[in-house]
């Protein structure tokens, strides 16, 4: 059995992104300066879910199994990133790491809205997003390549949600 538990990221936490990021990309969507900067950057939120195959045992390591990177700028935020280990998808973690980070962005930040990017033909995570209470508003056509793919443009505002 495992215990799931979301927790702020920190400096110390950027070889755990940097693994996790290597193994889900095709190459990697980020590279590791990215990482250290957004952990550095006081105005983002960096949020990690970690599982604990052996609750109870605190010298056995937990395991980072997603994250989701949020740049702020006065009242928006912006979803940078959400990747959730390939051996962990399907079970609510994503759902968790989105919920956890809304949370904060509302009550502690103070944000009017987040928004994202997302590749048209990722399905998935357009429904995560929906689910969650996302609003396509636009689509950038080709904004992507390699391989080429729009990108849909969503919001949640989070005082009419
Ligand atoms: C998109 C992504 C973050 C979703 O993470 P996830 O942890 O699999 O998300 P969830 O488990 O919360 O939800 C995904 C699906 O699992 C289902 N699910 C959630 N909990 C479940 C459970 N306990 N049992 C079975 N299914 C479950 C959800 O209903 C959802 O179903 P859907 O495919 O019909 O939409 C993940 O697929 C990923 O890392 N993809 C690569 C990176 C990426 O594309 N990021 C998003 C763009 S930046």
């Amino acid at each position: 059995m495992c215990e799931r538990s979301i927790r702020r990221l920190k400096v110390s936490d950027l070889d755990a992104c940097w693994k996790l990021d290597a193994a889900t990309w095709n190459g990697s969507f980020w590279c590791r300066a990215d990482y250290e900067s957004e952990l550095i950057r006081k105005e983002s939120l960096v949020l990690g879910a970690f599982l604990d195959s052996h609750p109870g045992k605190p010298s056995v390591a937990s395991h980072l199994a997603g994250l989701i990177c949020v740049w702020t700028v006065l009242d928006e935020g912006h979803v940078l990133n959400l990747v959730v280990d390939t051996s962990w998808r399907s079970r609510g973690v994503g759902t968790a790491l989105l919920v956890w980070a809304k949370e904060i962005a509302e009550h502690e930040l103070g944000l009017a809205f987040l928004t994202l990017e997302v590749r048209a033909q990722n399905q998935g995570a357009v429904r995560l997003y929906e689910r969650n209470g996302f609003h396509v508003v636009g689509r950038r056509k080709k904004y992507y390549h390699a391989p080429d793919d729009d990108a849909i443009l969503m919001t949640w505002n989070i005082h009419n949600s």
